[in-house]
This record gives C-alpha cells, structure tokens and sequence, in this order.
C-alpha cells in the first residue's frame, strides 16, 4: 500500500516535472537572449552617443558628420564581432542606404513602433522580438527604438534649422538622404541585433 501511493506520488512528481520544464526552459532561453540582445543594442547606443557628443562639444557638427560617417559603422561591426551577432543601426528613411536600410522583419517593427508610440507607449521602451525561421536558419531578433533627442537636431531636424555648413556637408555625403525632417521625441530608426540560433 506504502509502496504503491509513493509510486503513485513518483510519477505524478515526474508528469509535473515533464510538463513544466519544457516551457519554463523556454521562457529562460528567451528571456537570456533578450537581455544579451538589449545589453548589445545599450552598448551600441551609448557608445555612438559618446562619440557623437564628444565632437558636437569638442569641434561642431561638421566634425561631428565624420564621426557618425566613420565611428558609427566600426563601432557597430566591433560589437557584432565581439557578440557574435549582427549589431545594426537601420530607419525607415534612413541617410546611408546602404547600412541603414530595414529588412522585411525591421521595417514591421518600426511601423509598429510608431502605432505604439502614437497610443501612448513611451519610446525609451518601444522593443520586439521574436524567433524566426528563414532560410539559412533560425535566428533571434530585437529591435529597440532610437528616440530623436535634442543633440539630434543638428543633423536630423528640420531642414530650416540644420545649420547650413553641415546642410552642405550632408548634400555633398548622402544626395540621397532622407534622414531629416524628424521632430525632437519621434522614432528615429531602431538598434537591430541578429542572433543565429543553432
Ligand atoms: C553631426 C551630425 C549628426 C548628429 C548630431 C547625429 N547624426 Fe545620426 N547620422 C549622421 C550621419 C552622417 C549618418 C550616416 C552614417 C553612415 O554613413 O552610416 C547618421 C546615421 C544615423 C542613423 C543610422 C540610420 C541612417 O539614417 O543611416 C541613426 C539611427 C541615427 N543617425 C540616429 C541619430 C540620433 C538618434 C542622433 C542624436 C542622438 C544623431 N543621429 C545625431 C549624422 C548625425
């Protein structure tokens, strides 16, 4: 009798285990890859932030185009090297095309983001993710809005205001820049990070 209800007991214990451990393993997965994604994206963020704001107090805005021209796209293949994953700066209208233009997956992200922020959403917390299957593999991907601040202004503002070296700058550079125009609180663009999974 003893033996056959800790038997009894022994495979219930076991189903519950089965059952649970499957999805709580999974929600851990996720959660890691998330915050290894927005670790990245942070890292990026502040690390271009740094720079950018370093030359805007150090020398202008005209410097400042260098350091956005060359800095931003080092130190983005610096951090996917270190990581593994692809770190990636991308907008909707993006000035350089050729680094800043969203796939599929991105380009839904962002329209989404603005529905979220136009409801309400603050957009320091605008983020998506999701586990996809395409045809090289399965991946994990992020996505974190980047807000136009203040000090964006200067390069990404409204044409009236950018001052007019740097407007002169930017139409010698990208001819085919759609990087202006935003206000100050708007997404900019969003940080991409592009895992591959095994
Ligand atoms: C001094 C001018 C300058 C300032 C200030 C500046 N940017 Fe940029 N930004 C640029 C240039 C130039 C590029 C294109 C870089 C390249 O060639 O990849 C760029 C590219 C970007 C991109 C990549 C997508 C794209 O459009 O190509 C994002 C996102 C971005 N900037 C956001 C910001 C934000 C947010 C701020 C304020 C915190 C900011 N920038 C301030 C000049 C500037």
């Amino acid at each position: 009798m003893f033996r056959r209800k800790t038997a009894i007991h022994w495979v219930a214990a076991m189903a519950a285990i089965l059952s649970i451990v499957p999805a709580s393993a999974g929600e851990e997965n996720l959660d890691a890859l998330q915050s290894e994604a927005r670790r990245a994206a942070m890292r990026l963020l502040e690390q271009i932030r740094g720079e950018v704001n370093r030359e805007l107090d150090q020398t202008g805005p005209i410097r400042a185009i260098t350091v956005c021209k060359y800095s931003a796209p080092e130190i983005s293949s610096a951090i996917s090297r270190q990581t593994g994953m692809r770190v990636t700066r991308v907008s909707l209208r993006p000035r350089n095309r050729m680094l800043g233009e969203p796939d599929s997956w991105e380009q839904k992200g962002l329209l989404d983001f603005e529905k979220r922020l136009a409801k309400g959403e603050k957009i320091e917390t605008l983020e998506a993710s999701q586990v996809v299957s395409e045809p090289t593999g399965r991946y994990y991907r992020y996505l974190k809005a980047i807000p136009m601040a203040q000090p964006c202004l200067a390069c990404h503002g409204p044409v009236a205001g950018i001052p007019e070296g740097v407007k002169a700058q930017l139409a010698a550079d990208y001819p085919h820049d759609r990087a202006v125009n935003f206000q100050q609180g708007q997404v900019r663009g969003a940080v991409s990070v592009k895992k591959p999974l095994d």
